[in-house]
């Protein structure tokens, strides 16, 4: 666990406060790389990721942003409200579920309101490597669009700024902008739900694992239990144990029931933390992090379940 202290809080927009966190005894922090995120736990008794937007080549500072949500679960209402400049913090160092490819020669970044946060770190990292890149960012308006000057300062005009004043009509077109996959080319996409969503169907042709995404937080209608969902076995692989998960509780919830220890940290699918090996079945993935590759053997237990009719195996 890290022992940070709030060296600096300003506000990016009406709704986003940028915050600087340093080491609390003055040190260096542990190295990050772009699209990298840390696990702050909060003042209240909750935890919260959020993503790091500074240049990764950075090791003096972490620097997160964070969106005052109106319906949130009261982790940003108290870093907006309660969390002031000198107080300590802890989190475990960065972890990154979201990474560049930087083996890719053309890199199309595309940042959804506060999505722009790891995107940022990435633009930072492709300029350093001197890689082609597009920074498309999309927001509603200029007042809520963060960072745009000092995006614009340092990316000059690979910054695309999108304002769609909230009509989707007058959104990015992500289908025109995927159409063709140039030579060598990753797409990255953090943001709400729908762009991601837009973003995924507009690159289905291009090959596995080029088109990268990372929720900025859980999609609720992807997380919530359905009405649809059907109940399903788990075989427990290394204690032969079999358990059944009913149509109303989560493999997390059995899984805790009976007395496994599974690390949790959003229980939204977009941390990574209760991540377990998938040894055979087909899962219905609900997760926000895994890659297609990942899928094929693990499973994030907090969310996802078997497709119908399927049992799981899992590496238990
Ligand atoms: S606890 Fe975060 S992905 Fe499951």
């Amino acid at each position: 666990m890290l022992s940070l202290k709030v060296a600096h809080i300003e506000d990016a927009t009406p709704r986003i406060k940028r915050i600087e966190l340093v080491s609390a005894d003055g040190g260096t922090l542990p190295a990050f790389t772009a699209g990298a995120h840390i696990d702050l736990e909060l003042g209240n008794g909750e935890a919260r990721s959020y993503s790091l937007l500074n240049d990764p080549s950075e090791t003096n500072r972490y620097v997160i942003a964070v969106l005052r949500e109106a319906n949130g679960r009261g982790g940003s209402a108290w870093i907006h409200d309660s969390l002031r400049e000198g107080d300590p913090l802890g989190s475990p160092a960065p972890i990154n579920h979201f990474r560049l490819s930087e083996d890719g020669e053309n890199h199309i970044l595309i940042a959804g309101g506060i999505g722009i946060t790891p995107i940022a770190s990435m633009a930072a990292r492709l300029k350093a490597l001197g890689k082609n890149y597009e920074l498309h960012y999309c927001a509603r308006s200029a007042e809520e669009a963060a960072f745009v000057n000092e995006l614009q300062s340092v990316h000059g005009d690979k910054l695309k700024l999108t304002l769609d004043g909230g009509d989707p009509s007058r959104g990015l077109d992500v289908t025109a902008l995927l159409a063709k996959r140039p030579s060598a080319g990753h797409a990255y996409v953090c943001g709400p739900a729908g762009l991601i969503r837009a973003v995924r169907e507009a690159g289905r042709e291009w090959p596995k694992g080029t088109v990268h995404y990372e929720l900025f937080k859980g999609s609720e209608e992807d997380i919530a239990l359905r009405k649809s969902d059907q109940p399903f076995d788990v075989v427990l692989n290394k204690s032969g144990r079999t358990l059944h998960v009913p149509a109303d509780l989560s493999l997390l919830d059995v899984l805790k029931a009976e007395g496994f220890k599974i690390k949790t940290l959003c229980k939204e699918g977009v941390c990574g933390t209760c991540i377990v090996g998938l040894i055979s079945g087909k899962a219905d993935h609900r997760d926000d992090v895994l890659s297609d590759d990942e899928r094929e053997e693990s499973m994030q237990v907090c969310v996802s379940r078997a497709m119908p009719g399927e049992t799981l195996v899992l590496d238990l």
